[in-house]
């Protein structure tokens, strides 16, 4: 509560990770703001989150692709003392970027990047002048080189990951904690939204735990079992040879046949 109360701000509550850190962060006491498009997903979590941690929330049904919809959450929150931003919400594609619709690509941009940046910019600025606060950006296992069949999807990961360890390094002396969270497959509506099959998925609540437990502690967090294994054997690897693997990986999660 000292460092991260009285408000979480968590995109993305709808469905898996971030869903799974908006419980986690009320049942460690914190009031929660609950930010994604689908009103009654986020509406039905604020009910059984109240009724279980006896804690406040606040939904904000928008879609974050759109601009509007980002200056929305900011001022759904007006007067509330905000300490813990969560950016979860994005998504992924799997196949060939020449198939992709562009929009679709262009889109993953804005909600993966644009707004998690707009969000970020604005909460890291009331963090700093009331000296403390915490920042979690959902980063990912493919942050870490070019993934084929998933470019795009991994160049916005590769955006949210530098963006995360920059600004630890900036906001460090302010009181203010940046934490990267860089999950492996995990079990969500992540795989039927990007059309990709997961293998060895670990849980939401595992990455969530994980991830809640990292921040203030670490600046990158790579929960789950299988990305733990699948990062430290990655990070041995020169990064050609790292792009050469997760080719391997991604094609085996997709359909793609070149
Ligand atoms: N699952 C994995 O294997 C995996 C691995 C590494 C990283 N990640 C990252 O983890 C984060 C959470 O993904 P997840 O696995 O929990 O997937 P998920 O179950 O599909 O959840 C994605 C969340 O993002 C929200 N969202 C998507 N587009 C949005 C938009 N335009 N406006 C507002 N909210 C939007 C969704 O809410 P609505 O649909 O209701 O809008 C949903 O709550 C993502 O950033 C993802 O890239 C996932």
């Amino acid at each position: 509560m000292d460092q991260y109360g009285e408000w979480a701000v968590v995109t993305g509550a709808s469905s898996g990770i971030g869903r799974e850190i908006a419980s986690q962060v009320a049942a460690r006491g914190l009031s929660v703001v609950l930010v994604a498009r689908r009103q009654a997903e986020i509406e039905t979590l604020a009910l059984e989150i109240e009724k279980t941690w006896k804690v406040k929330t606040l939904t904000v049904a928008v879609d974050l692709a759109l601009p509007e919809s980002r200056v929305a959450v900011v001022e759904a929150v007006h007067g509330r003392s905000v300490g813990l931003l969560v950016n979860s919400a994005g998504f992924g594609s799997g196949g060939e970027f020449v198939k992709a619709d562009f929009a679709g690509q262009s889109e993953m941009v804005e909600v993966n990047c644009q707004a998690l940046l707009e969000l970020t910019h604005v909460f890291a600025k009331r963090f700093v002048e009331q000296k403390r606060g915490g920042i979690i950006l959902l980063s990912s296992i493919v942050a870490f080189q070019g993934a084929a069949y998933s470019a795009n999807y991994a160049a916005t990961k590769a955006y949210v990951q530098s963006l995360a360890e920059g600004l630890r390094g900036e906001l460090k002396p302010y009181g203010v904690d940046v934490l990267a969270s860089a999950p492996g497959p995990t079990a969500t509506g992540f795989g039927s939204r990007s059309g990709m099959r997961l293998s060895n998925p670990a849980s939401a609540e595992t990455v969530a735990r994980q991830t809640l437990d990292a921040l203030g502690r670490k600046g990158t967090v790579v929960p789950g079992g299988f990305a733990k294994f699948l990062y430290a054997s990655l990070m041995t690897a020169p990064r050609f040879l790292r792009v050469k693997i997760m080719r391997g990986i991604m094609k085996s999660m997709t359909s793609e046949k070149p």
